[in-house]
Formats: structure tokens, C-alpha cells, sequence
């Protein structure tokens, strides 16, 4: 068989297991080839490749990143995109594409195989957003690295009796946020899936600090937001693919927090340092046996298939039924974060002091 593989979206640390994965499936096991599309579809629209093989992926499994290269291009932003799609896959004699990328490059792939490719997906994102698969690789690295972070503000915040704002990624959701924050042991951590109120924040703040001898780190997604009537957040800029550029929480925060309750406030945004470097062992395993994985869907024919995490077993489901909504943080975990705040009176977990 011979296979076509890129990687779309923002890249993502585990990246070069899964095409280690794919190559090593492929030539050892499978006796196939793998042709390597660079930046994404724009490799594909544009003929730029290359062939990978074992040697080509010698001593990639610890590298952050991809050796593909990555972009946000997509043969539905062009009026000829399936046409260039259609001629990628006769011009290489490709059997199947496999396309490792997020929520939008899942897209793709549903919708080209709609229109009859033979294509297979393969889950990536820090942000742990996608659908019917348990995890990313790449969110494990995320959250060590912000973990990482969190312990060392820890110390500066303490000798200054500050609150520090520590602002991550995820756009639509908050799986980086709680699970560093309860990793890091932040005093508060604000998600997209819950709009936080102001007032409240700091009066929980304050209380925190009325001792005198604490400080606080608050732990703030990206793409969280006040309640309505609590601050205004200007309009965000747009990139060349027209995505929103989200950033920027964190410091109007700080400023919101040290203006309402006169404590002295500083934020850190991790920014792209959470996806750079080498990934965690969970995210090399979970990449390489996706990449195996989505091998053997092409091999069986199952087009239209992402390979997910479930139960802790590689599995496949159709990629469209992943992409019609986004994996947001679970219940539980909301509510064991909320457990972790500083208490103020009102709340409603009982047996436990309020802090005064
Ligand atoms: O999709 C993952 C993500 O890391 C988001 O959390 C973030 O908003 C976005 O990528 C930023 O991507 P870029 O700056 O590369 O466009």
C-alpha cells in the first residue's frame, strides 16, 4: 500500500511518534510506503513531499514539533482543492492520506471523505479538545510544562505576598488550565467552560490574603471569560486563517484584580512554550500507537475513521461523529476544582471552613 501523511494546525509535542509510528508500522510490518506531505495540505496542494522511511525517522521519537512542518492551509480554502487533492493521490499512486491535526483538520477529513477519499484521522491538540477520544498526545506535555511553571511562581508569589495570574492555552476549553492548576496546587482556576465573576474572584482573593501571609496563583485559560457586566476584553486580532489570536486574559486580569483589591498582581503567559520541546513518555506511547493504528485502518479500508483513545484501548470511531462538538473538561473535575478554592461565606461545600 502506499500512503500519503501530513500534519495540519498548530504542532504539537508527540507529533514525530505518530509519523515514527506510521513509518515503522508501514515498511517493517505492513511492506508499504509513506509518502511525507509538507506544511499540511499545503504540501498536498502545492506537490511538496517527501518520502519517509525508517532512516528518515531515525531519532525523531524524542523531538517536539514536526519534521513535516505544519500549516493551517485546507483544500476546501481553495477553489480547486479537491481537484489538487484528487491529483496528490493519483500522481503518487496513494492508496490512502492519513491526517494527523485538530478539531479543523478532523473537519477535513470528514469532509473529504464524504466526497469518497480514502482518508483516516488522527487526533492532535494540547488543548485535549476532540471528541470521542480520551486524550491527545501532546496535552500530557502541555500540562507538565505549565506544571513546571506553576511550582516555580510558587516561591517568587509567596516571598512577595502577590497574586500571580498564570495564563494557558485552550481556546474553547479548560483541560490545561484544571489540570495544572490542581497539579501546581493554584488557588483558583478559571476555564472557558465557566464564566467567572469578578467580584467574586476577589473576594476569594482577598480573603486568601487578609492573613497576610499568603499569595495567590490563579490559573487562567485563554479563552475564559468574565460574566457579562464584569470587565470588557477588546476584540481579539485574526490571523492569516482567519482564527481568532486569543492571549491577553492574563494581564487585563491582573490589572482587574490588583485595581479592585489593591493587592500588588503580576501574570506570566506560558504562550507557545507549552507546545515546544521534547514530549512526556505518555505522549510518545499515545503517538506512536496512534500512528500504528491509523496504519492498519488504511491497511483494512475503514476511510473515514479516527483512531481515539477510549478505555485506555486504541479504537476507531467515524470522524464525523467527532467533530460535531468539542470535548469539554468533565463535570467532576469542575467541581474538584471548586472544592480547592479559597472558600468564602455562601459556598456551598459543606463541612468545610470558611476562611476568615
Ligand atoms: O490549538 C492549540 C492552540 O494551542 C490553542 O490553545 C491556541 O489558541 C492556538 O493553538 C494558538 O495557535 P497559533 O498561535 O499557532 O495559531
Amino acid at each position: 500500500m502506499r500512503i500519503g501523511i501530513l500534519t495540519g494546525g498548530g504542532d504539537c509535542p508527540g507529533l514525530n511518534a505518530v509519523l515514527r509510528g506510521a513509518v515503522r508500522a508501514s515498511e517493517v510490518t505492513y511492506d508499504s510506503t509513506v509518502i511525507g506531505f509538507r506544511n499540511a495540505w499545503a504540501g498536498v496542494m502545492q506537490d511538496d513531499y517527501e518520502t519517509l522511511d525508517v532512516d528518515r525517522c531515525r531519532g525523531i521519537l524524542p523531538l517536539g514539533g514536526t519534521i513535516l512542518g505544519t500549516s493551517r492551509d485546507q483544500p476546501f480554502a481553495h477553489e480547486d482543492g479537491l481537484k489538487r487533492v484528487r491529483k496528490a493521490y493519483d500522481r503518487h499512486g496513494l492508496d490512502a492520506i492519513i491526517a494527523i491535526g485538530g478539531e479543523g483538520s478532523m473537519h477535513v477529513v470528514s469532509r473529504l471523505h464524504e466526497n469518497g477519499f480514502p482518508v483516516i484521522g488522527v487526533p492532535k491538540t494540547i488543548d485535549n479538545d476532540i471528541s470521542l477520544t480520551e486524550m491527545t498526545f501532546g496535552f500530557q506535555t502541555a500540562v507538565q510544562i505549565c506544571t513546571d511553571a506553576i511550582d516555580r511562581l510558587h516561591t517568587t508569589a509567596e516571598s512577595h505576598h502577590r497574586v500571580l495570574v498564570v495564563e494557558v492555552m485552550g481556546r474553547h476549553v479548560g483541560h490545561i488550565a484544571i489540570w495544572s492548576g490542581l497539579a501546581g496546587g493554584a488557588a483558583i482556576t478559571l476555564t472557558p467552560e465557566e464564566p467567572f465573576d469578578i467580584d467574586e474572584l476577589c473576594e476569594r482573593i482577598v480573603g486568601r490574603h487578609r492573613k497576610g501571609r499568603f499569595a495567590t496563583i490563579i490559573v487562567v485559560a485563554e479563552g475564559a471569560l468574565p460574566k457579562p457586566g464584569g470587565f470588557e476584553i477588546p476584540e481579539p486580532d485574526i490571523d492569516i486563517y482567519g482564527h481568532k489570536i486569543l492571549g491577553g486574559i492574563g494581564s487585563i486580569l491582573a490589572r482587574e484584580i490588583q485595581g479592585r483589591t489593591g493587592i500588588e498582581s503580576r501574570m506570566t503567559a506560558l504562550g507557545h512554550i507549552q507546545r515546544g520541546g521534547s514530549p512526556v513518555a505518555f505522549d510518545r506511547v499515545l503517538g506512536t500507537r496512534f500512528g500504528v493504528a491509523a496504519v492498519e485502518a488504511a491497511l483494512e479500508s475503514d476511510w473515514g475513521q479516527m483512531v481515539a483513545l477510549r478505555s485506555g484501548r486504541i479504537e476507531r470511531v467515524a470522524v464525523a461523529d467527532a467533530v460535531g462538538s468539542l470535548k469539554m473538561v468533565d463535570p467532576d473535575l469542575l467541581r474538584l476544582n471548586a472544592m480547592f478554592q479559597p472558600r468564602i461565606p455562601g459556598d456551598e461545600h459543606p463541612g468545610l471552613p470558611v476562611e476568615d
